[in-house]
Formats: structure tokens, C-alpha cells, sequence
């Protein structure tokens, strides 16, 4: 073989390698998002009367899908905020719930799998999954009758290093992260307080707090268990906490800072009485270890 031949087969070499690292990546990745159960089951009637929709309008304020949706619904491009991996897209909520039907948006909400089939990666279906049947359908409701607002969107793109990530098992598809959430364990006949703050905070506080909502430490930054706020606050100085993300002694709770005013203020007294009264009966109880959210090592 000449000197020439094997400069040239070197080169093809060069050239061809990352295309097929970046290829098999890709691809490899694309298969491993698709490879989730799409079973449509939510046949809940959707409800249109005011106090449904009313219903409907507090839970999606109270969730926050406002806040990563759009404060008209119109979506939302995540690059202008953070420099993720990868170009996070939240969808035009009003324009999405008219345009697939309420299973569809059920699988995506509750069970982290698009309407394409494809498991999801940024929106926090883990937060949902526990949302009733109830609360779901006046959800859909609301976000069917909310206006379209038309905005244009760039196209979502997920980085390399998500995908990386994905297929090394060092994050997961949101619908792994939402086969591990707790199921709920208050018992509403007998404790309906407790039971009612339980759901609460295990679809709104999980968000950020632990799957279980005593604290994480697998995504930055850390989060504390939730158990200590009953300790720290007063239930007035609780109030005061979750609806503006500012510690008693001043300190700007991060991404609580951010969230918190937009999401709870729309609390009502009885419900952020019941969400203190949960947390304080978490005192008790040791919280799991070695969960996915705090891991060991
Ligand atoms: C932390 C930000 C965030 C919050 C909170 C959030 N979403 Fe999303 N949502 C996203 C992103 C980002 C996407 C795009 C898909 C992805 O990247 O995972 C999305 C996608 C969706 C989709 C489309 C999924 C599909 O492709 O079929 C629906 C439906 C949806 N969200 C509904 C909601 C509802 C309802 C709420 C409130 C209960 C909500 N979202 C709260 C960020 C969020
Ligand atoms: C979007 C993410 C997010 C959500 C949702 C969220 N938190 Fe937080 N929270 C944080 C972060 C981040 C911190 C601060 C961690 C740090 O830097 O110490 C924090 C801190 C706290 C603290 C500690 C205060 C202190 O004095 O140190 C309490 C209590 C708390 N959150 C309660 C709640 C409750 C209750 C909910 C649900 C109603 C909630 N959080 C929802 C992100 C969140």
C-alpha cells in the first residue's frame, strides 16, 4: 500500500469517526426515548362549569404551569433563562390542549410520555403524577377554554450531553423519574387533613424537594427536607416563606425565589394550614435512604 492510500484512508477515518459517534448517539438515544409504554386510559368526562373551571385555573397557577408555560399559556423558549444542555421548548398550552385529545395530555402530565410517543425530559411530569382524577379534568378543561395567544416558538433540541447522559443511566427519562414517586399514604377517613396537605406537597413542593419531599441532592442545588419548615417557621413565617421564596433570616431561596411568588400566593388559608400540618407530622417519620433523588455516593 502506498504512503497516499493510507494518508487517505486515515483522513476517511478522521472524517467518518464522529459522524458515526454522533450518528450512534443520536440514534441510540432517539430509540431509548421512544422505548416507553404510550397506553392511552384517561376517560375522566372534562367538566366546563365555572366552579371546574375556577378549579382548573388554581391548580395550573398553583403548579406552575404558568410559570414555564407562559402567564398567557403561549409558550415558553427556556434558552432566554438558562443555558441547559439542550433548547428546552414548553409547548403553547392553550393551542396543545385543543389541538390532542385529554388522554394524550393525561400520558404527557401525569406519565412523562409526549403525544408523539416519546418520553419527555424537562417538564416535570414527577410533580403531576399524584394529581387526581378530578383535578386533572378540570385542568384540561381550563387550558381548553383559556385564549390562544399565538407566539412563535424555536424548535425544542435536546444536547448531546443530555442524550449522553440519558443512555449512561446518569439522568433519566421523566417517565423513570415518575415510576419512582411515592404513592400517597395518608389516610383521608382518618386523617383528612393530613391526607389533604400530603397531596399538596407531593404535587407541588416534589418539584424540587425530593420526590418524597424530604429533600435531593441528585440535581443541583441541593434541597432541604421538608420536614424542618414546621421546626423553622412559625405558620405565619411559613406563609410568608412559600409565597415569596425568602427565608426568615433574608436569605433568597434560589429557584424558590422564582417560583414561589408565581405559584402560591394563589394557596388558600385552609390549604397552606393543611400543608404546614402534613410537614409537621413528617417530624416523626425517618426519611428513605438511598433513594434515586439521595443517592449514597
Ligand atoms: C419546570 C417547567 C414546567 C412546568 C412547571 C410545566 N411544564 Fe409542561 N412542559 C415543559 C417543557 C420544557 C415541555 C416540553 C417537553 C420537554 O422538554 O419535556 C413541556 C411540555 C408539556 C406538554 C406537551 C407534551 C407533549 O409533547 O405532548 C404538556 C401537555 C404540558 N407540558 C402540560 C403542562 C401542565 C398542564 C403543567 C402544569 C400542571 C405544566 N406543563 C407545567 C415545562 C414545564
Ligand atoms: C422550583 C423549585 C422549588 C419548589 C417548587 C419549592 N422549593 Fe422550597 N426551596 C427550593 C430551593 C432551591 C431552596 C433553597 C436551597 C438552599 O439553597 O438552601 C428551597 C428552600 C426551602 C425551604 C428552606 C428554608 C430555609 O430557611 O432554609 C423551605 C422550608 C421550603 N423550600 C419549602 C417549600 C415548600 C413548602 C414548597 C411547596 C409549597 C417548596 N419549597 C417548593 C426550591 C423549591
Amino acid at each position: 500500500m502506498s504512503v497516499r492510500v493510507l494518508i487517505i484512508a486515515a483522513a476517511a477515518l478522521i472524517i467518518a469517526a464522529p459522524v458515526l459517534w454522533f450518528g450512534g448517539l443520536f440514534a441510540a438515544s432517539e430509540l431509548h426515548l421512544r422505548d416507553v409504554s404510550h397506553v392511552l386510559s384517561f376517560d375522566h368526562p372534562i367538566p366546563t362549569n365555572a366552579a371546574s373551571l375556577e378549579r382548573g385555573r388554581h391548580i395550573a397557577r398553583t403548579r406552575g404551569c404558568f410559570g414555564c408555560h407562559g402567564q398567557r399559556l403561549e409558550g415558553w423558549d427556556f434558552d432566554e433563562q438558562w443555558d441547559w444542555p439542550e433548547r428546552a421548548v414548553a409547548p403553547n398550552l392553550a393551542a396543545h390542549a385543543r389541538a390532542y385529545e385529554p388522554d394524550v395530555i393525561e400520558a404527557a402530565v401525569r406519565r412523562g410520555v409526549g403525544h408523539d410517543g416519546r418520553a419527555l425530559t424537562s417538564m416535570p411530569s414527577y410533580n403531576f403524577t399524584r394529581l387526581s382524577d378530578e383535578d386533572l379534568a378540570a385542568l384540561i378543561g381550563f387550558l381548553q377554554s383559556a385564549p390562544v395567544v399565538e407566539a412563535a416558538l424555536p424548535t425544542a433540541r435536546l444536547g448531546w450531553s443530555a442524550r449522553w447522559s440519558l443512555l449512561t443511566g446518569s439522568d433519566r427519562r421523566m417517565s423513570d423519574w415518575v415510576a419512582l414517586v411515592p404513592a400517597l399514604s395518608v389516610d383521608a377517613d382518618t386523617e383528612p387533613q393530613l391526607a389533604r396537605g400530603e397531596y399538596l406537597a407531593m404535587t407541588m413542593c416534589n418539584e424540587c424537594h425530593g420526590l418524597d419531599v424530604r429533600g435531593q441532592w441528585f440535581y443541583q442545588p441541593p434541597t432541604p427536607d421538608l420536614a424542618i419548615a414546621p421546626m423553622l417557621y412559625s405558620r405565619a413565617q411559613f406563609e410568608r416563606l412559600i409565597e415569596t421564596g425568602v427565608a426568615a433570616d433574608g436569605r433568597e431561596l434560589g429557584l424558590m425565589a422564582l417560583v414561589a411568588p408565581d405559584r402560591f400566593p394563589d394557596l388558600s388559608d385552609t390549604e397552606v394550614d393543611d400543608l404546614y400540618a402534613y410537614l409537621a407530622s413528617l417530624q416523626d417519620v425517618a426519611p428513605a435512604e438511598n433513594v434515586a433523588w439521595r443517592p449514597l455516593d
